[in-house]
C-alpha cells in the first residue's frame, strides 16, 4: 500500500517527513526518471545496469559535515540517495533541493537512530520510497550517523555507553541486517569508522569502543552478505573538517593537526571518494575490509596524553560539543 503522501509527492504532518526529489519534466515518458542523459547517449547506472533502474543509496547522518559530502560524491557518480538525518532538517532540505535542481532525484527521511524504532522507521521510509517510485534499486547504505568523541574512562556512565552504542554501532547492525535483504547482488554498504578506534584514547573511550565494534561488524556481516553478492567495507577517517565551529579556531586547529602523519585537518572529500570508491564495481573484489584514509593517524607515531578528551578540547567556550 503507498503512502497517499508518497503517490501525489506531498509532505504530511508527521514526525517523520520526507520529500520525493523527482520533478516532473525530469521524467521519461513512461514516468521513471532515468539516468541522465549527454547528448543522447545513454549513461549506465553505476553497476552496470542500463533498462531504467538507477542506484539508490541510504545515507545515514547526511545532515552532518562528511554526510553533505558523501551525499554530493554519490549523485556525482548517478546514484539517487535517500538523506537521513536526526535534528538538522533544513541541512538536509537545503541539500536535496541542491541536488533536485541539478537534475538528480534525492529523498530526505527523518529518524533518531538512538531509539529502538529508529531503524525501523527508516527502514520503513526507504520501503515506502522504493514502493512509490519505479525504476529505482536499493543498491547501498551508508552508515555514517554517530555521536562524535567521549566521555572518558573517568567519566562515562552506563546510560551515556547505551547513547553512544545504540547511534554508533547498534543501528548500523540492523539497518544492514534489513536494508541488505532489500539488496540484490552486487549491494555494497560501508561503515564510517574513525581512527579513534585505532590508538589508545582513554579521554574518549566510549566512542572509541564504539567504532572498534562498528569494524567488527564490518568484518563479520562480510561472511553473511558474501553468499548473496554484497559487500560491506570500512573507511577510516582522520580528523576532518566538518564545519564544526570549533575547527576553525587556530589553537584547536593546531592540536589536532599533529595527529595525521600528512599534517593539517582533511576536507571531507577524501572520505566521500573512500565510500565512492567501495559502493562502486571498481571494488568488486574488496569486502570485510578497512580503507584508512587518516593521514597516517593511525601509525601511532605521536606521542599523546591518555586523560585528554578531544570532546573537551573542541569545547570551547561558547561552543557546545556535538
Ligand atoms: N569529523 C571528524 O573529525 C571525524 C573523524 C573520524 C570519524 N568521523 C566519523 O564520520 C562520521 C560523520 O561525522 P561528521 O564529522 O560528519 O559529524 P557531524 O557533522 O556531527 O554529523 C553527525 C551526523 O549524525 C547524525 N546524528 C546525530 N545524532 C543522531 C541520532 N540520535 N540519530 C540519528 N542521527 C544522528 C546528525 O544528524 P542531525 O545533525 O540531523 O541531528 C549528523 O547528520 C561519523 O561516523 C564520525 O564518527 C568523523
Amino acid at each position: 500500500m503507498v503512502d497517499r503522501r508518497l503517490r501525489d509527492g506531498n509532505e504530511g504532518p508527521d514526525r517523520v517527513q520526507w520529500r520525493l526529489g523527482l520533478r516532473a519534466r525530469d521524467a521519461g515518458a513512461d514516468g521513471i526518471r532515468h539516468p541522465r542523459t549527454r547528448r543522447g547517449v545513454r549513461v549506465t547506472t553505476p553497476t552496470g545496469r542500463d533498462h531504467g533502474v538507477q542506484d539508490l543509496v541510504v545515507i545515514t547522518g547526511a545532515s552532518g559535515g562528511i554526510g553533505r559530502a558523501i551525499v554530493r560524491g554519490l549523485v556525482a557518480s548517478g546514484h539517487a540517495v535517500v538523506l537521513h538525518y536526526h535534528r538538522n532538517e533544513s541541512a538536509a532540505r537545503t541539500l536535496a533541493e541542491e541536488i533536485g535542481a541539478g537534475g538528480a532525484r534525492a529523498f530526505i527521511a527523518q529518524a533518531d537512530l538512538t531509539e529502538p524504532s529508529g531503524v525501523g522507521d527508516l527502514v520503513a521510509h526507504v520501503d515506502q520510497i522504493l514502493e512509490a517510485t519505479p525504476g529505482l534499486s536499493l543498491h547501498g547504505l551508508v552508515n555514517n550517523a554517530a555521536r562524535l568523541l567521549g566521555p572518558s574512562f573517568d567519566d562515562a556512565s552506563p546510560e551515556q555507553f547505551d547513547l553512544y552504542f545504540a547511534l554508533n554501532t547498534r543501528a548500523p547492525l540492523f539497518l544492514t541486517q534489513q536494508l541488505s535483504a532489500r539488496m540484490s547482488s552486487g549491494g555494497s554498504i560501508v561503515n564510517v569508522s574513525s581512527a579513534g578506534a585505532h590508538f589508545s584514547s582513554a579521554g574518549d573511550i566510549v566512542y572509541a569502543m564504539s567504532k572498534a565494534a562498528l569494524e567488527s561488524l564490518t568484518r563479520n556481516a562480510a561472511e553473511a552478505l558474501a553468499p548473496r553478492g554484497i559487500r560491506i567495507n570500512t573507511v577510516i577517517p582522520g580528523f576532518t573538517d566538518n564545519g564544526h565551529p570549533a575547527l576553525a579556531v587556530p589553537g584547536v586547529r593546531e592540536y589536532v593537526s599533529t595527529y595525521a602523519l600528512l599534517g593539517g585537518i582533511a576536507s571531507p572529500a577524501p572520505v566521500a571518494d573512500a565510500v565512492a570508491f567501495l559502493l562502486s564495481p571498481h571494488a568488486g573484489r574488496t569486502t570485510g575490509t578497512a580503507l584508512d584514509v587518516t593521514g597516517g593517524s593511525t601509525l601511532g607515531a605521536r606521542p599523546r596524553s591518555s586523560k585528554i578528551s578531544l570532546r573537551d578540547i573542541i569545547a570551547q567556550p561558547g561552543i557546545a560539543p556535538r
